[in-house]
C-alpha cells in the first residue's frame, strides 16, 4: 500500500512537471516568436506548439486519475464535506483543474484554426488573432497551474 501511495504521487508530481514545464517553455520560448509579426511568425511554430497537444491530454489525464487516486487513498478525505483546509484546498484544486481543462481545450480549437488559416502566403487578420488567442489562453493556464501548486503546497 505504501509503495502504490508513493507511486501514486510520483506519478502526480510528474505529471505536473510535463505539464507546467511544458506550458512554461512555450510561454517563455515559442510565443514571444508569434508576437514578432516578422518573418519568425510562420506555421512552424505552430506546428511546434500542435505537436505539444499529445503531451497536454497525456499529462492532464494523469494529473486526474492520480489526484483522485491520491484523494481515494487519504483518511483526510470525505465526500462533499468541507472540515479543515486540508479539504477547502482540494475542492478550489479540482475547480481550478476543471477552468484549466477547459482553457486547454479552446487553445487547443484555436491553434487548429489558427493553422488552417495560413494560406501559404501569409497570415490573414484572423490567423493572427487565433494565435495570439492561443498565446493569451496558454499564458491563463500558466498562472492557474502556478496557483493549483500553490494550493496544493498548503494542503500538507
Ligand atoms: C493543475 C492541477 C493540479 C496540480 C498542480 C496539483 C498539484 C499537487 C501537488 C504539488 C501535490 C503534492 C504532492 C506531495 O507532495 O505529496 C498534490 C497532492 C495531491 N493532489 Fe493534486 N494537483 C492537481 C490536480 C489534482 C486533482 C484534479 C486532484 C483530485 C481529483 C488532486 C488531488 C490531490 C491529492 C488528494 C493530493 C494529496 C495531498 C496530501 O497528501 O495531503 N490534485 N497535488
Amino acid at each position: 500500500m505504501d509503495f502504490m501511495l508513493w507511486a501514486v504521487r510520483t506519478m502526480h508530481l510528474f505529471s505536473i512537471v510535463l505539464w507546467l514545464g511544458g506550458l512554461l517553455y512555450q510561454t517563455v520560448i515559442l510565443h514571444p516568436l508569434l508576437g514578432t509579426g516578422g518573418i519568425e511568425r510562420t506555421p512552424e511554430v505552430l506546428q511546434q506548439l500542435k505537436s505539444f497537444l499529445p503531451f497536454i491530454w497525456m499529462s492532464l489525464a494523469t494529473l486526474l486519475v492520480t489526484g483522485v487516486g491520491l484523494m481515494l487513498f487519504s483518511t483526510r478525505f470525505l465526500i462533499l464535506e468541507y472540515p479543515d483546509w486540508w479539504s477547502v484546498a482540494l475542492g478550489l484544486k479540482q475547480v481550478v483543474f476543471l477552468i484549466i481543462s477547459f482553457v486547454s481545450f479552446g487553445s487547443a480549437r484555436m491553434l487548429t484554426r489558427a493553422i488552417s488559416s495560413f494560406d501559404g502566403s501569409g497570415w490573414s487578420e484572423q490567423g493572427a488573432r487565433f494565435s495570439m488567442r492561443v498565446v493569451h489562453l496558454n499564458r491563463t493556464n500558466v498562472f492557474l497551474g502556478i496557483g493549483a501548486v500553490l494550493l496544493a503546497a498548503s494542503m500538507r
